[in-house]
């Protein structure tokens, strides 16, 4: 089973990458990290989330190093590429944070990474289109909506460890999120109306995906929410109810994601609609 690769013998690079991710943020008290007030299947349950943010994360990095490569064919300024090479870093934090977590709570190493994620270019698809296709799902829907899911983990955090684990991740997602908007702002205008009709139809697809991942498919199309949406949060290792998590998505989609895209002219409404449709595909 391949995954994640973490570590390496060789000095230059650990030492170059212990500078990057370390600079300038506070060092989680991992001393602090404390599972002993929990039950077994709690303890479980929480190492497997952060076992497969792991992945996650992971794969973030891999997707925004695809994009980067693609920035010179579509002539986007030398700005956005050196900016890009933040967020790539960011998520290598994110990736080795979340591994740590897992760890301590009894290890990482059981989520398998897909070899068919890790290769996201496809021949078929311009330069133009791939990059705003992946601008629109990853970014603005996908770290849009992660900014929203990341608020109610910090909200939650009991554990001062995992506090200051959450606090980073919100932090470095802000920014993406920031980042994200001001891509597409960059990207969608140079798409004729073919090409964004068929950004809407894409869309849809990643709707589908995020409204399974992120929100359970739990609300419904009248817009209502199970009433464990609004159910306390107690003590826990950075995993919160998942009703809590879909309703942060779903006001993260109605609040900030389909205006958003649809102000910068992506038939978002339309996608959103489509979404059940895109999942039966
Ligand atoms: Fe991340
Ligand atoms: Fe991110």
């Amino acid at each position: 089973m391949r995954t994640v690769p973490l570590g390496t013998s060789e000095k230059l690079f650990r030492s170059l990458h212990r500078k990057m991710l370390d600079t300038g943020y506070e060092a989680p008290p991992w001393d602090r990290l404390d599972s002993a007030p929990f039950a077994l299947d709690a303890i479980a349950s929480a190492r497997r989330a952060w076992s497969a943010r792991v992945e996650a994360e992971y794969r973030s990095m891999v997707v925004f190093s695809e994009l980067l490569a693609r920035f010179p064919e579509v002539g986007l300024p030398l700005e956005v590429s050196c900016a890009t090479t933040r967020l790539i870093q960011d998520e290598a934090r994110h990736t080795e944070l979340c591994a740590r977590v897992a760890d301590a709570l009894g290890g990482h190493g059981d989520v398998a990474l897909d070899p068919s994620t890790l290769r996201l270019v496809r021949d078929d698809l311009s330069a133009k289109l791939f990059v705003a296709r992946w601008t629109v799902s990853m970014f603005c829907v996908g770290e849009a909506s992660s900014v929203g899911l990341l608020r109610e983990l910090v909200a939650g955090a009991t554990d001062p460890c995992v506090k200051v684990v959450v606090e980073t991740l919100l932090r470095d997602e802000t920014l993406h999120d920031r980042f994200g908007w001001a891509l597409a702002r960059l990207v969608i205008p140079l798409l004729n109306p073919d090409e964004i009709d068929w950004l809407g139809a894409d869309l849809a697809f990643a709707f589908a995906h995020y409204d399974q991942t992120n929100g359970a498919c739990l609300r419904g199309d009248d817009g209502v929410m199970p009433p464990e949406a609004d159910a306390p949060v107690e003590a826990n290792l950075g995993v919160i109810p998942r009703p809590r998590f879909a309703k942060a998505f779903y006001e993260r989609i109605d609040n900030v994601i389909l205006p958003g895209l649809a102000e910068l002219g992506v038939p978002a409404y339309e996608a959103w609609a489509l979404r059940h449709e895109a999942r039966k595909v």
